[in-house]
């Protein structure tokens, strides 16, 4: 397995900095009448996380040759869309998980309503923004409105959220976890570089497919390695319960083809999203840098 590399770090520190600010500046935008809310939903966006899918928007930008100016805004849309999947999964309806990024989660440090309340105004806040997304002419706008919408929705993440929640107990077959992976996970995450890539407003259709197969693979691979690390990470490196998954009999990649099995996939997984590249040069590297990365992780 790769390890993740300097220039990786860097660009991940860099698009992490332009995103936090960013963030920061967009949440305080929205004029709401309760503080509460307003914490609730700052803890939750602003409280660490690894930002893996601003990056990979803004990675698809720059594969396009553009800096990432018109990629921001969108790339912290997904962001507040993840932020609210993460509160609304740790919920005692559905994960039942109280550490999230090394801290209680939502619904510990405030209460289950408010956590809720926070990931649904998260939602609503992630389209506002794209919405008057700057740098964008307003069909630009739409198509990535509808890019998020697909992949957050029933056709996408909260579809997948679904499957596992019916699965708990149950032995699924590869084909239908691979779906449930694609959907819970792979969705948002191929929402992630194709948006970075529509926003750039120079895609054609070829490169937006070859990039979309690279998200698809990598989209995959995340989840292969979330559920490895459930089980052979450590509570204070991940920052969420290890374990969690097995206490309540998650269907994932290692209980069904067991860790080598599930390692395995993963690099076949990681090749597939490079070779994927094979038609870009070195403005795809951080891309190629983000892959390596998300395989390799330790949280
Ligand atoms: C965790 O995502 C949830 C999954 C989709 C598996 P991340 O590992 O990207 O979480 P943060 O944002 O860095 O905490
Ligand atoms: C859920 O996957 C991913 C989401 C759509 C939020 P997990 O339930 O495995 O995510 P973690 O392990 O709690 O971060
Ligand atoms: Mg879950
Ligand atoms: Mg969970
Ligand atoms: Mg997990």
């Amino acid at each position: 397995m790769p390890t993740s590399t300097a220039a990786t770090q860097a660009f991940l520190a860099q698009s992490q900095g332009l995103v936090d600010a960013e963030l920061d500046r967009l949440l305080a935008s929205i004029r709401q009448p309760s503080t509460r809310l307003h914490d609730a939903m700052s803890y939750s966006l602003l409280g660490g996380g690894k930002r893996i899918r601003p990056a990979l928007c803004l990675a698809a930008a720059q594969a396009m040759g553009r800096d990432a100016d018109t990629a921001l805004v969108p790339a912290c849309a997904i962001e507040a869309i993840h932020a609210y999947s993460l509160v609304h999964d740790d919920l005692p309806a559905m994960d039942d998980d109280e550490l999230r990024r090394g801290r209680p989660t939502v619904h510990i440090a405030f209460d289950e309503a408010t956590a809720i309340l926070a990931g649904d105004a998260l939602q609503a806040a992630a389209f506002d923004w794209l919405s008057e997304a700057p740098g964008l002419d307003a069909a630009t706008r739409i198509r990535l409105v509808q890019e998020l919408a697909r992949a957050s929705g029933a056709a996408g993440m909260v579809g997948g959220q679904a499957i596992d929640l019916e699965s708990v107990g149950q032995q699924l077959a590869l084909a239908t976890l691979e779906s449930m992976h694609r959907h819970k996970t792979g969705a948002l995450i191929e929402a992630s570089v194709r948006m970075g890539a529509l926003a750039s407003q120079s895609t054609t259709t070829e490169q937006l497919e070859q990039l979309t197969q690279y998200a698809r693979a990598l989209g995959l691979a995340f989840q292969v390695q979330d559920d490895l690390l459930d089980i052979e990470g450590d509570t204070a490196v991940i920052g969420k319960p290890q374990g969690s998954d097995a206490a309540r009999e998650k269907p994932t990649y290692p209980a069904l083809l067991g860790i080598e099995g599930a390692r395995g996939h993963l690099r076949e997984l990681l090749r597939s999203a490079l070779d994927s590249l094979g038609g870009f040069g070195p403005e795809a590297d951080p891309l190629r840098d983000m892959a390596d990365f998300v395989v390799a992780r330790t949280h």
